[in-house]
């Protein structure tokens, strides 16, 4: 039994919000992308996860032990990758187990990203509780990443780059490159998505005829976004980011059956955005596999952002600085 304190340790991660898209997997591997994404770091949304090496496995996540073999599927590869990378060097039994307990303080599954943070986060504990904490950020991102893929880049702070076919992330410019940018979360529903973005993954790359033109498209907006961030330009990013994403939603839509995560005040909140851009307030929307719209503006518009907005919400909105990477820290969840 190697379960005690001396094999303990607590990290913290944020969710990645891709600003260009990743949908679409390989056929082969584990979570390998189709397409190029490029994701940014939320500084407001934290995932709290301490692992301690035990005699066996188990997952608790906000307060809720997970049970059977369905909820831990997406555990288990990850926790096979862990115990080939920690077990040797450190001498420790190749047998041992991983005791993990998870927080989010936003909810889980409902197109927020708390699997991103979830995964960068539980690698991260997992490491230094084998008291390897000198793993590299890239190898973290690797083994993060066959828990969800865009855990590859909530490893990495800042703004992060997953190159399509690629096993790991890297960082693209850090968390201090654009202090001005703020990223607003609008909840418009609190409940979990009906769809894993796996299982909508993979029934628009097996049955949506709009899937090939998605992935030949995607390189060309990965690299304006880059050109984009790179100036701190937010009118060239903005259409982009809508580029992005309206096309990943083209795409899940022609799907059979069709994927399909909007509500009714999903929409509302779009025509708002329009209006205010109508009226020269930047304000560009992204979202991702629920019915969550995320708004990326500059500070000094968060204001009339929210008074245009706060009444569609079902919850207060977050507003959120660019994050850092995945780090230890003191203390429990
Ligand atoms: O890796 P997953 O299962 O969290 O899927 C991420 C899919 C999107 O959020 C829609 C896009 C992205 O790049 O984050």
């Amino acid at each position: 039994m190697i379960g005690h304190s001396n094999y303990s340790a607590t990290a913290v991660a944020h969710p990645s919000l891709a600003l260009v898209k990743y949908w679409g997997k390989e056929r082969t591997g584990i979570n390998i992308p189709a397409t190029a994404s490029l994701g940014v770091s939320l500084a407001a949304l934290t995932t709290t996860t301490t692992v301690t090496l035990s005699d066996g496995d188990s997952v608790t996540v906000d307060g809720r032990r997970l049970d059977g073999e369905r909820e831990l599927a997406r555990f288990v590869p990850v926790f096979e990758a862990l115990r080939r990378e920690l077990a040797e060097p450190n001498g420790l039994p190749a047998d041992f187990g991983f005791e993990v307990v998870s927080k989010n303080d936003f909810p889980t599954a409902a197109g927020l990203a708390s699997s991103a943070s979830g995964f960068a986060a539980l690698v991260t504990a997992a490491c230094a509780a084998a008291g390897r904490g000198d793993v590299s950020k890239r190898r973290r991102s690797e083994i993060a990443r066959i828990g969800s893929g865009s855990a590859a880049r909530s490893v990495f702070g800042g703004f992060v780059l997953w190159e399509a076919g690629a096993v790991g992330a890297v960082e693209f410019r850090d968390d201090r490159w654009w202090p001005s940018l703020r990223v607003v979360v609008l909840p418009v529903s609190e409940g979990p998505k009906g769809l894993s973005s796996r299982d909508g993954m993979n029934r628009t790359r097996d049955t949506s005829p709009y899937y090939p033109a998605w992935v030949a498209d995607a390189p060309k907006l990965v690299a304006a976004c880059r050109d984009a961030v790179e100036k701190r330009d937010l009118d060239a990013l903005g259409p982009i980011m809508r580029r992005s994403y309206l096309r990943m939603f083209g795409t899940m839509l022609a799907a059979d059956p069709p994927v399909l995560y909007w509500l009714p005040a999903t929409l509302a909140v779009l025509h708002r955005l329009d209006a205010l851009r109508a009226q020269g307030i930047p304000v560009w929307d992204t979202m991702d596999a629920g019915p969550q719209v995320k708004v990326f503006t500059t500070e000094e518009h968060v204001p009339a952002l929210l008074e245009s907005c706060s009444a569609l919400c079902t919850a207060d909105p977050i507003v959120s600085t660019v994050g850092g990477p995945a780090r230890v820290v003191e203390g429990s969840p």
